[in-house]
């Protein structure tokens, strides 16, 4: 029983971090042959080099998975969601293009996880989740809050012995430090490629956790007669980009 609840009082949340969900329509083939695909990929590594890290294809020369025609369908689907997504936080989408950078499988075997991290190269980063059941046992995706605006009291979300009641919801709704995500096969997520992000533990008996990451970028849209010039606040189209070095082709 709270003492001094009130219906008088609202607690309104502000400044929201736009995170999307989407469970994709795919067809069970496809992500056979992805998941399939993916592990061949990777071949005979067990990991990324530092102890306990999963393994990740953009430090291990897959970083194009989008190029691959298997993935087409994938590409399609992503394209969709995120103009929709760009639509809901209200951008034009004629003033924007949004591009592929890069794209990866991610393989956490039983004992592995990724570190905290965020992609300070993107702006959007996008997740496909390829096995995954909701209960988080191959380990979840751990959002960091970026800001805790409501740590009253400095550290007390973190700290042990502290002012919040252990179980209630709302220490979780107001004050979380992070926030997990389980996956669920075919789920597709979006969220600022700025927002820390890190993947637990898998700690599964035998279950490999399976995803793809991409780093999308949003940029100005490609030129025309009419309008070559970009917006101020957006990277030109990369057609306008020219080397410092003049002696180095951009596209050779
Ligand atoms: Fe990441």
């Amino acid at each position: 029983m709270r003492p001094h609840s009130s219906a008088e009082l609202q607690l309104e949340p502000l400044f929201p971090m736009a995170l999307a969900r989407a469970q994709l329509h795919l067809d069970p083939l496809d992500l056979a042959a992805w998941m399939q695909q993916v592990l061949h990929l990777r071949g005979a590594a067990a990991g990324n080099p530092q102890h306990g890290c999963a393994w990740t294809g953009d430090i291990n020369g897959v970083w194009q998975l989008h190029r691959l025609p298997l993935f087409a369908p994938l590409v399609r689907q992503l394209q969709q969601h995120v103009e929709v997504y760009l639509q809901e936080l209200g951008f034009d989408p004629s003033q924007v293009l949004p591009m592929i950078q890069r794209s990866w499988p991610v393989v956490s075997e039983p004992g592995q996880q990724v570190g905290r991290h965020h992609h300070p190269n993107a702006h959007l980063s996008a997740l496909l989740y390829l096995n995954g059941d909701g209960r988080g046992e191959t380990g979840c995706l751990r959002l960091f809050a970026p800001h805790q605006c409501n740590e009253l009291v400095p550290g007390l979300s973190v700290g042990h012995g502290g002012p919040l009641r252990e179980q209630d919801p709302a220490r979780r709704r107001w004050n979380a430090p992070w926030l997990d995500h389980a996956p669920v096969a075919g789920e597709l997520l979006l969220f600022p490629a700025a927002l820390d992000h890190a993947v637990t533990e898998n700690c599964s008996a035998d279950e490999q956790r399976l995803s793809i990451a991409f780093d999308l970028v949003l940029c100005s849209p490609r030129p025309t007669p009419e309008n070559a010039t970009p917006a101020e606040y957006l990277s030109p189209h990369p057609s306008q980009w020219d080397p410092l070095r003049q002696d180095e082709p951009l596209n050779p």
